[in-house]
């Protein structure tokens, strides 16, 4: 037997045993660090940095390449990179933890729901067994309820106790005409569910009574899976590769599901035995893997999903927190990487009734795009994810505290950032903001190359005008002095930053033009334009617009219709018809598939054009 090392991480002193050979990046996750993997842990981004300060852990080539032999020789290692194999003692800096308050958005549009659940609580009082009356339990309850089977051996053991502790007078739950689960009293008050919406980024659970379709308890955690890899392809990758990847990814997202559910049950006083069903809403790799299918076949042509109908199962199948018969629902997919997701996030804006031509742009690390016209709805994803999550940008960061979330450019550059600290880096929507402001001030051309000082506008003000610097042949953008910033450097945006951008945004523009072309449309036919996501409603629509990732619509068509994946999950949640509607939809709509199409190349390559500035230019 391999012998097991101590690992202990500092600031907090926390500590774990790993075997060696494990990636230090593993051991942190399992002593509750989850450190930043834009790149997918592939040692290029840089962004996982972490110090061995007592121990000895041997360099990688690519800890050179991206450090430099200077830092490596202080200790400094990619958390991604480095194996264990003696004890170590390891520094975490604050700005390597991928933390937890991320700009999490969770509020959803309001509107009248149908409250309609599955689940039936009925209270029955009944008359005692006598010896001329010696009808089972069972068949006591019947008379009652009327037929109805039996979920599990759970409820039917539970029937006698139940009925002699409370004097003959239970409340029965019956789902789907099944019994469940059998109360002593009555409990028909107590009857609850709970919605999730499984983002690759962001687990959010909400608690609804099942009665009045109220929100009790709302909580939201970053997915743990981030610890392996950003984006979807970097899960797939490790399911492929390693024989417990799958087993590993399905526990860590379930684990916190669980945390979730425990907080909300806490939050309300509810007991989870009163949780009766729960519904789930994510990407397919998402809901794959929660589900502990294999999603490998996502990961090669042609990008085939394991499932497309909704699927069902017991609550005691994923070891939820809840009643253990609760039922499951998982959403319909698509197909490829457009999921349930986006199934919900139709059901939620009731998308494909819009009476004139709609389009849904949900901007996560994935893109998702929907487009109903005429009744049809055609749907596709682009990976947009890199720029505006904060990969390979060199201050980029996710919606955290700390990041520059907007900008503005006056008379000089005036910031927003998150949590009112000093800036550690800038979140996606502040790279729109700042690169539609260079536009508009005119130190970005259409291109995407950043100006010089001396080619800069004549009324550009002098401390703009000053921050155009020249390093190795290139300008770059002083966002934010080192002596203002949080981390006691300087704060640039690099010129190949604004390629980064142009690329994320080319590929979402992209999406939106084909399928338009597809339908024969052109973007003034589009009644309204709806921007679904965490990332959709902290966009200032007019600065998406201006750079160009949304087409010329004007503003007031454009709408924030927030977390739809998580409103569509609560619908499908309060009742079977909207389930059914979910089905429905979900086997209405066409994938397109914009890996296989020859145009999205030419699309990609013209939208990274940034446009010129357009006559109706809308204020926020
Ligand atoms: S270098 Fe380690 S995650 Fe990018």
């Amino acid at each position: 037997l391999e012998r097991e090392v101590k690992v202990t991480f500092e600031p907090s002193g926390r500590s774990v045993h790993a075997l060696p050979g494990t990636v230090l990046l593993e051991a942190a996750a399992r002593a509750g660090f989850i450190i930043q993997t834009p790149c997918g842990g592939a040692g290029k981004c840089g962004k996982c940095l972490v110090r061995i300060s007592a121990g000895k852990c041997l360099p990688t080539d690519n800890d050179r390449a991206v450090l430099g032999e200077a830092r490596v020789a202080e200790g400094f290692r990619l958390a991604c990179q480095a194996r264990i194999q003696n004890a170590l003692t390891v520094e975490i800096p604050e700005s390597s933890l991928f933390q937890a308050q991320q700009q999490i958005l969770t509020a959803d549009t309001k509107e009248a729901l149908e409250v309609l659940p599955r689940v039936r609580k009925v209270y029955v009082e009944l008359p005692p067994p006598t010896q001329d009356e010696p009808a089972s339990d069972l068949e006591r309850l019947r008379s009652r309820l009327g037929s109805f089977g039996v979920a599990g051996i759970a409820a039917l053991r539970a029937l006698p106790g139940a009925l002699r502790q409370a004097d003959f007078k239970v409340t029965a739950a019956v789902v789907d005409n099944e019994l469940i689960a059998i109360e002593p009293g009555d409990t028909t008050a107590l009857c609850y569910g709970l919605a999730f919406d499984i983002g690759s980024t962001t687990l959010v659970g909400t608690l609804v009574d099942l009665r009045t379709g109220a929100d009790l308890a709302l909580a939201a955690r970053v997915n743990p899976q981030t610890s392996f890899g950003d984006d979807v392809v970097s899960r797939i990758q490790k399911c492929r590769n390693e024989k417990d990847g799958l087993a590993v990814l399905q526990s860590a997202v379930l684990d916190a599901v669980n945390k979730i559910t425990d907080e909300v049950l806490k939050k309300s006083g509810v007991d989870r035995k009163n949780i009766y069903e729960v519904v789930f809403a994510g990407n397919t790799t998402m809901q794959e893997i929660l589900c502990g299918i294999d999603p490998s076949a996502l990961g090669e042509l042609p990008f085939v999903p394991a499932f497309r109908d909704s699927l069902e199962m017991r609550a005691s199948d994923l070891r939820l927190h809840t009643h253990l018969e609760a039922k499951v629902y998982i959403f319909p997919q698509i197909g490829g990487f457009v999921g349930g997701d986006t199934v919900a996030g139709i059901i939620a804006t009731r998308l494909d009734r819009a009476t004139e031509p709609a389009l849904l742009v949900d901007i996560g690390t994935n893109g998702e795009i929907v487009l109903a016209y005429e009744g049809k709805l055609l749907a596709t994803s682009v990976a947009a994810g890199p720029a505006f999550e904060g990969a390979r940008i060199t201050n980029g960061m996710r919606a955290t505290g700390g990041a520059i979330e907007k900008v503005i450019l006056d008379g000089d550059v005036r910031l927003n950032v998150i949590g009112n600290v000093k800036p550690t880096g800038i979140c996606g929507t502040g790279l729109i903001d700042v690169a539609a402001e260079m536009l508009r001030v005119g130190i970005l051309d259409c291109t995407g190359r950043i100006v010089s000082a001396a080619e800069a506008p004549a009324a550009l003000p002098p401390a703009i005008r000053a921050r155009l610097v020249e390093q190795s042949g290139e300008i770059n953008f002083l966002l934010v002095a080192a002596a203002e910033s949080g981390t006691g450097g300087p704060l640039f945006l690099y010129q190949k930053e604004i390629r980064e951008l142009q690329l994320a945004n080319g590929a979402i523009r992209a999406g939106i033009n084909i399928l338009l072309r597809m339908t024969g449309l052109e973007p003034k036919d589009l009644g309204s334009v709806l921007l679904a996501g965490a990332f959709g409603n902290f966009i200032r629509r007019n600065h998406a617009r201006r750079i160009g990732m949304l087409p010329p619509v004007p503003c007031q068509r454009i709408r924030f219709v927030g977390n739809t994946a998580s409103f569509g999950a609560k619908r499908a949640l309060l009742s079977t018809g909207e389930k059914e509607y979910a089905d429905r939809v979900g086997a209405r709509v066409r994938h397109v598939d914009l890996s296989l199409d020859p145009e999205f190349q030419m699309e990609f390559g013209a939208a990274m054009i940034l446009p010129e500035a357009e006559p109706d230019e809308c204020a926020e």
